[in-house]
């Protein structure tokens, strides 16, 4: 599959992110207003790119920290399982936290985070997405924040990838395969 031909649509630019980011901002700032310090935690590695931009723009005291998670499938779907690969560095409870993942797909993954993080009594956990593909959801999760609504494609750029390429681009591109049109 990953050696199939393929070309990149540009779905989302970089200056539409951009100003998503500042409106985005805004109101997280807002939210966390009167925070000592908010944890902004990013999920490896597809936030990479998203969490550098946010925090630029985030008018709040941080600190950053990461956490890596792993969802694969068993033979059902619906009972997804999600191991973390990398824990945060710094604990969290009494603390403002922020999570920030690139996309929402069938939400297994922020579920499983957002739950286990709120189980070591954080002050305030809030998450936000930078995509979210409501179409995929197969558990009742949803992001605090959103910057865009997307349908179900296959998409890159902007820290996400396609099996590890097209991480660099600065803008959010469909995966189209090629021969695929007909
Ligand atoms: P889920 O919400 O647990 O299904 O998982 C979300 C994760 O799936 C994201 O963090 C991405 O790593 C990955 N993912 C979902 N949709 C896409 C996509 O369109 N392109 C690349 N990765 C995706
Ligand atoms: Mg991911």
């Amino acid at each position: 599959m990953t050696d199939r031909p393929y070309v990149i649509d540009q779905m989302i630019s970089a200056k539409s992110i951009a100003a998503r980011i500042e409106t985005l901002c805004g109101e997280i700032a807002q939210e966390f207003s009167g925070t000592d310090k908010l944890i902004v935690v990013g999920l490896l590695r597809g936030s990479f790119v998203f969490i550098a931009d946010l925090v630029r723009e985030l008018d709040l005291p941080i600190e950053v920290d990461f956490l890596e998670a792993s969802s694969y499938g068993d033979a059902m779907e619906s009972s997804r399982e999600v191991r973390i690969l990398k824990d945060l560095r710094g604990a969290i409870e009494g603390r403002d936290v922020l999570v920030v993942e690139d996309i929402v797909d069938t939400g297994h993954t922020l579920n499983h985070v957002t739950a286990l993080l709120r189980s070591r009594d954080p002050k305030r956990l809030k998450s936000i997405a930078l995509l979210d593909k409501p179409s995929r959801r197969e558990v009742d999760f949803r992001s605090d924040w959103i910057g865009f609504e997307i349908p179900d494609e296959f998409v890159v750029g902007y820290g996400i990838d396609y099996a590890q390429r097209n991480r660099n681009l600065p803008f959010i591109g469909k995966v189209r395969f090629l021969g695929d049109e007909g």
